[in-house]
């Protein structure tokens, strides 16, 4: 079961060309196309004889579907029927709100009205030139047979990086340190600090570190996964200034982290870096453009693995340690928002 009232991200801009772009979201077929007033989200099953609609094409800003010809316009109304001059009632295919933002196209699969621009994620960063950002997969989803959660579960576990990422920024020193959990109203806020430890084999490679430094990882989540992660390297000594790290002392980077659900089990997991060091330098942004799939790509096996794993024994018990304290919060804050959006639906289903 998935929150509906929320924004998800649906595509990148720079996935939607001129032809129909067909994509599932929580369970749900969508299209998406380009028309004169920005891109839009429609159902992709026509109300006639139910092709997808994205086997058709834009036709003068409206879709046209590619079995018997209707047209549909942006608010999925259909407004031409090939031969006949009336449109038949109930002839509407549904449409979904959109926002285009930071280079994302966000999709609201809940109740239209409810659609709530402040619901989006508040990265002031990334309109910002003193930071560089590179898309995750030159602007593709990575795909990962694995339920969108386990994805959440990753980014708050760091502990993993000592193990799934020991060649790129995992160390052992990570382990040594605890976390502080907070939470707030729609997220939870994960900091781990690791002073005086030898920097990653990465950050060395940025920062040019020599010996030890200090670092930070926080990781942020606002539901329904809104995820940052905020690392920072620093010489040791020189402060914990998450957002504002001086290059003079030291790198910061956030990546973000937005793994859509496709179904249960799998997911469109879009991810872009942004860096606050070297932002004019083009060696930089290929490293990023590179290296990182790597990275991500390491997850992917580990998560795929684990769903594969669970859904051949859904029933079976698990443990917990401490370092799931955040993922338990999130899960629980999670569920709590989606059980208090069911009983609102079937509310307003008893009182109708
Ligand atoms: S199925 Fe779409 S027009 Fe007939
Ligand atoms: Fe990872």
């Amino acid at each position: 079961m998935f929150l509906q009232n929320a924004w998800y991200v649906a595509a990148w801009e720079t996935e939607i060309g001129d032809t129909p772009f067909a994509r599932t979201i929580l369970n749900e077929p969508v299209v998406l196309y380009r028309s004169a007033d920005g891109i839009i989200a429609l159902e992709d099953r026509c109300c006639h004889r139910a092709l997808p609609l994205s086997m058709g094409k834009v036709v003068d800003n409206h879709l046209q579907c590619g079995y018997h010809g209707l047209e549909f316009d942006g608010t999925g109304a259909c407004v031409k029927v090939p031969g006949q001059s009336k449109i038949p009632p109930g002839a509407q295919v549904r449409s979904y709100p959109v926002i285009q933002r930071w280079g994302w196209v966000w999709i609201w699969p809940g109740d239209p009205a409810m659609a709530d621009e402040s619901l989006l994620p508040n990265w002031n960063w990334l309109d910002d030139p003193a930071w560089k950002t590179i898309p995750g997969r030159d602007g593709t989803p990575m795909p990962v047979e694995a339920n969108y959660m386990l994805i959440s579960d990753n980014l708050f576990d760091i502990t993993h990086l000592t193990y799934v990422h020991a060649s790129s920024i995992g160390n052992q020193s990570i382990v040594e340190f605890p976390v502080k959990t907070e939470r707030f109203d729609r997220g939870v806020k994960m900091t781990r600090i690791v002073p005086d430890r030898p920097a990653a084999p990465f950050y060395q490679k940025a920062g040019g570190f020599k010996g030890n430094v200090d670092r930070w990882l926080i990781t942020t989540s606002e539901l329904p996964g809104y995820i940052v992660n905020d690392a920072g390297t620093v010489e040791v000594g020189a402060g914990i200034t998450p957002g504002e790290v001086n290059e003079a002392v030291g790198v910061e980077m956030k990546v973000m982290n937005l793994p859509t659900p496709e179904t249960e089990t799998s997911t469109h997991y879009f991810y872009a870096h942004a860096r606050h060091f070297k932002v004019g330098d083009p060696e930089w942004d290929e490293i990023y453009r590179t290296q990182f799939t790597a990275v991500f790509e390491e997850d992917q096996v580990i998560l795929n693995a684990q769903q594969a794993s669970m859904s051949r024994n859904p029933d079976a018990d698990g443990i917990d340690v401490n370092v799931d304290a955040p993922n338990n919060q999130i899960r629980k804050l999670l569920d709590d928002l989606i059980a208090a959006e069911q009983a609102e639906t079937s509310g307003e289903h008893r009182s109708a």
